[in-house]
């Protein structure tokens, strides 16, 4: 592999410079980021930063990935209860 990647749970993903880490997930057919605070699938939605439906870790701070650019070398994943700081309390 050649070029710009990141690892999304440990699996190499290669991007073009300036994307999103959305866009690039969704070129690699990545297309369900975990699950999100209401037991739905996190994915890709809004495009725009409004929904947080595509909230990851990045490095281990929650983002928005249809609005951070990707960078190499970085470690995204699916956000968890845990990492949100959230206890499932609703
Ligand atoms: S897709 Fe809605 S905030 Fe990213």
């Amino acid at each position: 592999m050649t070029g710009p990647s990141f690892f999304w749970c440990g699996e190499t993903v290669s991007f073009r410079p300036g994307e999103t880490i959305a866009a690039a997930l969704t070129a690699a057919r990545i297309l369900h980021l975990g699950t999100d605070a209401n037991g739905q699938p996190a994915r890709y939605f809004c495009g725009i930063g409004a929904c947080q439906a595509c909230a990851v870790l990045v490095d281990g701070t929650i983002r928005e990935a249809c609005l951070t650019p990707a960078r190499s070398g970085s470690e995204v994943r699916p956000v968890t209860p845990a990492s949100a700081g959230g206890n499932d309390a609703r």
